[in-house]
């Protein structure tokens, strides 16, 4: 078998070789990630129905495509991880013995490219060369996979050149498990409908079969960052995390970075790029990343947080010159559309990018779309994929590959009662029961009831490799090992009033809770003491410039509610029950502290008595 010249590690081919012989495409092309290649494979997927080529002056360079509908998120439930010990997935995870996992995939790979081309891509999670980062080699049959990856991953020979010879990488192979027929005529958007998203985390190996759609085939991001790199990272003392990563500079010059971590579809996107209104002037924020973190312990003992993608697998609805316009920016040319709708003079929409659709609409499923009908025009998690370099906030450290300091974490979820909008921990580990006992009302982005609360702890929930309570031990003694460890905050944006609006305008107005937060680091800010740690009042924040928001409101925002608060209790009870035989011996005590706490009296707390 022919490989290019670039390419001398023995132990890729071979693997290569061996995964032809099994999955027998017609063609094998090792990725350059050249130009040239790119716009031949884009080219490739406008001539067979997968992509739509956007108007060149509205979205140079940017394509559109349509999923399949049964193809359109993340699948939780046929994501397993098969540790050698059923006991190291832990109870939050599927598992099935990786042999017996490995021969029944081994039939339904055998033969899976026929009719197809098996690409090669070698690529970097995080800076090339950087002593942080990773490779990974991934096969895949789908030309999207591979333009998707290009914007995503640092990819390419140049990969190959960090890799030389000996260098070690992560396995990825990934099919869409549709092989074709001699002269059959392929569809826009091949999948299976049987679907398996396999991680091996001792052999560092990840199997994905059936679906072509983001996470599920992009397998460097959740597969590799997350669930392959949270294992490595456990044996090595690191942390891979599902976290932005943004830097705020106040109007003094000083600068800070923070890492926060919500579920998916929650806002992290929004939060990282975030624009201070007006009255905030001389406050920026700039992104290293949207998703994903690595995080390590720096020479100095502070973690240093680097992002391991290149690119933003962003939600498209919500998304809108108001609540992020970077982000608009960032995808106004060079990117690729997945499910959104598209508009008659060849670019696109989504549900919250203007007020009315336009007219004329071609909905994500490809019919004409109706206003009236009650469906959405735009799938709810169609997606961006666009270059982070594109990005108008980017950091100028965003490819550094020392990484940043990280001063605090930020924990929230989305929910519409009992969280309030901000509060800060009293130390790491109470900050670690926090974070591990987060909930969040079901989103689009997975496979669940929609608008139930479940616990996603980190919002690592579908993205860690091993046992959950294993990783808050491992959280807990990174805490251990530094001499002045980040500080730790929760937020919620998504309270609702009795109609069920929002209580808070979010968006750009978050830096108001994030200029409370870096006080805090700075030792700048007040607080007061309160059941779930320190809070702030209503004149620890600065309000300048927000009109029609009452210091009533913000109570509303701020109170903690004993009843909802003790069910509340009763939830982390049940995932404690889940993950006992492991749990941190810390949890019970720090729960029954907080239960006490709870149960003290306003007048305790100094609190103003209807924040209960
Ligand atoms: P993944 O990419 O799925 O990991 O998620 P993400 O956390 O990056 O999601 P993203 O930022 O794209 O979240 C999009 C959703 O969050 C949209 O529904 C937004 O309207 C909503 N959102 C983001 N920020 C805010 C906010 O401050 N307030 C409110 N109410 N909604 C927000
Ligand atoms: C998420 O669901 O958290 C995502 C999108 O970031 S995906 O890459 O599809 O998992
Ligand atoms: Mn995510």
């Amino acid at each position: 078998m022919n490989h290019p010249k670039w390419v001398n590690n023995k132990e890729l081919i071979n693997w290569v070789e061996e995964t032809a012989a099994l999955v027998k495409p017609d063609h094998i092309e090792w990725v350059d990630g050249s130009q040239e290649e790119n716009d031949r494979l884009c080219q490739l997927l406008v001539d067979s129905g997968t992509f739509i080529k956007l108007n060149e002056k509205k979205r140079p360079g940017s394509f559109a495509a349509f999923s399949d509908p049964s193809d359109v998120a993340r699948v939780e439930d046929r994501t397993y991880i098969c540790s050698k010990r059923k006991s190291d997935a832990g109870p939050t995870n599927n598992w099935v013995d990786p042999n017996e996992m490995k021969n029944n995939l081994k039939k339904m790979y055998d033969g899976c490219m026929k009719g197809r081309t098996m690409y090669v891509i070698p690529f970097s999670m995080g800076p090339l060369g950087s002593s942080i980062s990773h490779i990974g080699v991934e096969i895949t049959d789908s030309a999207y996979v591979v333009v998707n990856m290009r914007i995503m991953t640092r990819m390419g020979k140049q990969v190959m050149d960090v890799l030389g010879s000996e260098g070690e990488y992560v396995k990825c192979l990934h099919s869409v498990g549709a092989p074709l027929q001699k002269g059959e005529k392929d569809v826009p958007w091949p999948c299976n409908k049987e679907k398996y998203i396999v991680h091996f985390p001792e052999e560092r190996s990840i199997m994905s079969y059936g679906s072509g759609y983001g996470g599920n085939a992009l397998l460097g991001k959740k597969c590799f960052a997350l669930r392959i790199a949270s294992t490595m990272a456990r044996e090595e003392g690191w942390l891979a995390e599902h976290m932005l990563i943004l830097g705020v500079e106040s109007p003094d010059g000083k600068k800070n970075y923070v890492a926060a971590a919500f579920p998916s579809a929650c806002g992290k996107t929004n939060f990282a790029m975030m624009i201070p209104p007006k009255s905030f002037e001389g406050w920026k924020i700039s992104t290293i990343g949207d998703d994903i973190a690595w995080i390590k312990k720096g020479k100095d003992s502070r973690l240093y947080a680097i992002n391991p993608e290149s690119g933003y697998f962003g939600v498209a609805p919500g998304t809108n010159y108001k609540s992020n316009p970077n982000a608009m920016a960032t995808i106004e040319k060079n990117t690729i559309f997945t499910n959104c709708a598209l508009t008659e003079d060849g670019d696109v929409w989504w549900e919250g990018m203007t007020k009315e659709p336009p007219a004329n609409l071609t909905s994500w499923q490809e019919e004409k779309f109706d206003p009236t009908s009650g469906k959405a025009a735009a799938h709810p998690n169609a997606r961006f994929t666009a270059p982070a370099a594109q990005c108008p906030s980017v950091d100028p450290k965003w490819e550094d590959p020392v990484g940043v300091p990280i001063s605090a974490f930020i924990f929230g979820g989305r929910r519409s009662t009992a969280v309030p909008l901000v509060y800060q921990s009293s130390n790491w580990n109470t900050g670690i029961y926090l974070a591990a006992t987060m909930g969040s009302e079901m989103t689009a982005a997975a496979a669940g009831t929609l608008g139930k609360v479940r616990r996603d702890p980190f919002a690592m929930l579908p993205f860690l490799g091993y046992h959950m309570a294993d990783y808050f031990n491992h959280w807990l003694q990174i805490g251990r090992e530094l001499p002045d460890p980040p500080r730790i905050f929760g937020v919620n944006w998504f309270r609702t009033d009795e109609n069920g609006k929002f209580i808070w305008p979010g968006f750009g107005e978050n830096v108001r809770v994030l200029k409370w937060i870096i006080g805090r680091v700075r030792g700048q800010a007040s607080a007061v003491e309160s059941p779930l740690g320190r809070m702030p009042r209503h004149q620890d924040i600065d309000w300048t410039g927000l009109e029609d928001f009452t210091e009533e409101d913000f109570h509303s925002l701020m109170t903690i509610n004993r009843e909802i608060w003790k069910d509340e209790v009763l939830g982390h009870e049940e995932l404690f029950s889940k993950l006992y035989d492991r749990l941190p011996k810390e949890f019970l005590f720090l729960r029954e502290l907080l239960r006490s706490r709870l149960w003290r009296s306003p007048e305790h707390w100094g609190l103003a008595p209807e924040r209960f």
